[in-house]
């Protein structure tokens, strides 16, 4: 729990980009409204473009002026928090006037040296700023964070936005470069998929009842499937994305955290070691892709010209920035398998796009079909439908189970049911904001829900191999799906052999289509 007392500095180099103003502003924000700030916390923005103060307020101003709490006293109130110097960090030179100007900001609010960094900027700027704090002084030299300032020794905490590299070898050099810097326990890998309140709320729902965990194996699952579809396009970021693409921007990175969490054994505790190793072990266990394989367990593709409701959307390769004839792909499937007692023989399917039919972030766990009762009576023709449990993490947040029922009635009939859970109408709440969840803690020091180093290169491990194999062969494969689509149709013959992808068309929760037959064809 935060320390109400707590006072610090929140130092975000990038401070004029998008995230800073789209997404950690609006969250500061939402967390002074609900009073959950340290009275004495104060913002220091650094980036290169010119602005003071004021400019700084006034670009993320329309961002919180969204947010239902917003009112002009709220906002001068929230506002003289903010603070910008307008500085190159990249550049050692700059940090002659970057780091009197942090000491005279922790001055003012007396903060003593709880600082807290945020690196909000490209990940070519990662290691020079990591490595001009380092020279600057102002990270070695403490013991640990403290709570009251009136404490003497203090180490200040960094939080890198991902990516973490692009590729196995990069991320190890980042690591490497941390931590010369820094203390792993002062080091917050941020994914703000783990900042998701339904995210969260796995863990709870598998560890805290005894329903679902003596199912939750390869002896009662038959398959998972983990879905990150978006509506948006490549929106603007085509210089970042297209060197990305699908695979790196969000399976190595949220969907395979979306995996380890489904997958993790039980933890010894909640605490942060815990939670990670065990979510490491999941990524550690997953069986190495062979080059050979990779046409069998990866599917890719890029968004042509669509159509979502009556707008007409263009092809990736008109988005404005890409480069003409580029291989991206811009949608990603996998099938893994994880090599434990708990999940062997028990596939894993993660896929993500870009343009796709619908925003949706889910979990579908599978189960296998009930024994064939019905099979030495009248009613052999009946056959029921296999459970299935669907964790939706985004939107309308909740978790539906299918089950069998009876129709009423004469005779027997079965039809298909819902449990259904719905986040917002059982706690009368919308879920926080995943930036303020993560933001208030790692103020508060809390890593349960931040990536350590040896996750974030197990992941990829998992990876690399499909990388690897689609530079080699850029365009092999590369389908073509429309935009407003659910994806290029290899995606569907991926996972053919034990159903179909769950596309739901209507609402989520409440009145998920519980008719929809996953029957598996016969296996490969
Ligand atoms: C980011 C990716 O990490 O996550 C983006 O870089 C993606 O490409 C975004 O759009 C999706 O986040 P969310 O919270 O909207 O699902």
């Amino acid at each position: 729990m935060l320390d109400p007392t707590a006072a610090c500095i929140l130092v975000i180099f990038g401070a004029s980009g998008d995230l800073t103003r789209r997404k950690l502003v609006p969250a500061l924000f939402d967390l002074h409204v609900a009073g959950l700030l340290p009275a004495r916390l104060a913002v220091l923005g650094v980036s290169r473009t010119p602005l003071g103060d004021d400019g700084f307020r006034d670009r993320c101003k329309p961002f919180c002026a969204t947010r239902r709490a917003f009112d002009e006293d709220t906002w001068h109130a929230f506002a003289n928090r903010l603070h910008y110097h307008a500085g190159d960090a990249g550049q050692a030179s700059a940090w002659q006037h970057i780091a009197p100007a942090l000491r005279s900001l922790c001055e003012r609010y007396g903060v003593g040296g709880n600082t807290l960094f945020y690196l909000s900027v490209g990940p070519d700027l990662f290691e020079p700023i990591i490595e001009n704090l380092g020279a600057s002084g102002l990270v070695r030299g403490g013991k640990a964070w403290c709570q009251s300032p009136a404490e003497a020794t203090r180490r200040p905490r960094i939080i890198v936005e991902k990516p973490f590299g692009s590729d196995l070898a990069s991320a190890e050099h980042l690591n490497r470069v941390l931590g010369r810097v820094f203390e792993d326990d002062d080091v917050f890998r941020i994914d703000h998929y783990l900042g998701k309140e339904t995210v969260q709320n796995l863990l709870v729902f598998r560890f805290a009842n005894l329903l679902f965990e003596p199912l939750w194996n390869r002896q009662f699952v038959d398959s998972v499937q983990i879905t990150a579809a978006e509506r948006v396009g490549v929106e603007g970021r085509a210089g970042y994305y297209d060197r990305s693409g699908a695979l790196r921007d969000m399976i190595q990175s949220h969907l395979l955290q979306l995996m380890a969490v489904v997958a993790m054994e039980p933890p010894n505790s909640f605490r942060a070691a815990d939670l990670r190793s065990g979510q490491r072990h999941v990524l550690e266990a997953v069986h190495p892709i062979a080059r050979e394989e990779v046409p069998l367990v990866a599917v890719r593709g890029q968004y042509g010209r669509g159509t979502t409701d009556d707008e007409s959307l263009a092809a990736y390769g008109e988005e404005s920035g890409v480069p003409a004839g580029s291989s991206c792909e811009t949608f990603a499937a996998l099938r893994l398998s994880i090599d434990n007692w708990r999940w062997d023989g028990v596939p894993f399917f993660l896929r993500t796009g870009k343009r796709m039919r619908r925003k949706l972030t889910q979990f579908v766990i599978n189960f296998k079909p009930a024994p064939h009762l019905f099979r030495h009576s009248d009613h052999s023709h009946i056959r029921p439908r296999r459970n299935r449990l669907v964790v939706n993490v985004q939107p309308d947040e909740g978790i539906s189970l299918r089950f069998e029922g009876k129709v009423p009635g004469h005779g027997l009939h079965l039809a298909s049911a819902l449990l259904d859970f719905d986040y917002q109408r059982q706690f009368q709440a919308e879920p926080s904001e995943a930036y303020a969840t993560l933001l208030l803690d790692a103020i508060a020091g809390e890593q349960s829900h931040f990536k350590d180093r040896n996750e974030v290169e197990a992941a990829w491990r998992i990876v690399m191999p499909v990388l690897d194999y689609w530079r080699d062969h850029p365009r092999e494969g590369l389908a073509s799906y429309a935009s407003g689509s659910w994806g290029p149709t290899d995606a569907d013959d991926l996972i053919k052999p034990w159903g179909r992808w769950h596309n739901p068309e209507g609402p989520l929760s409440r009145t998920g289509d519980p008719r929809q037959v996953e029957q598996p064809e016969a296996r490969r």
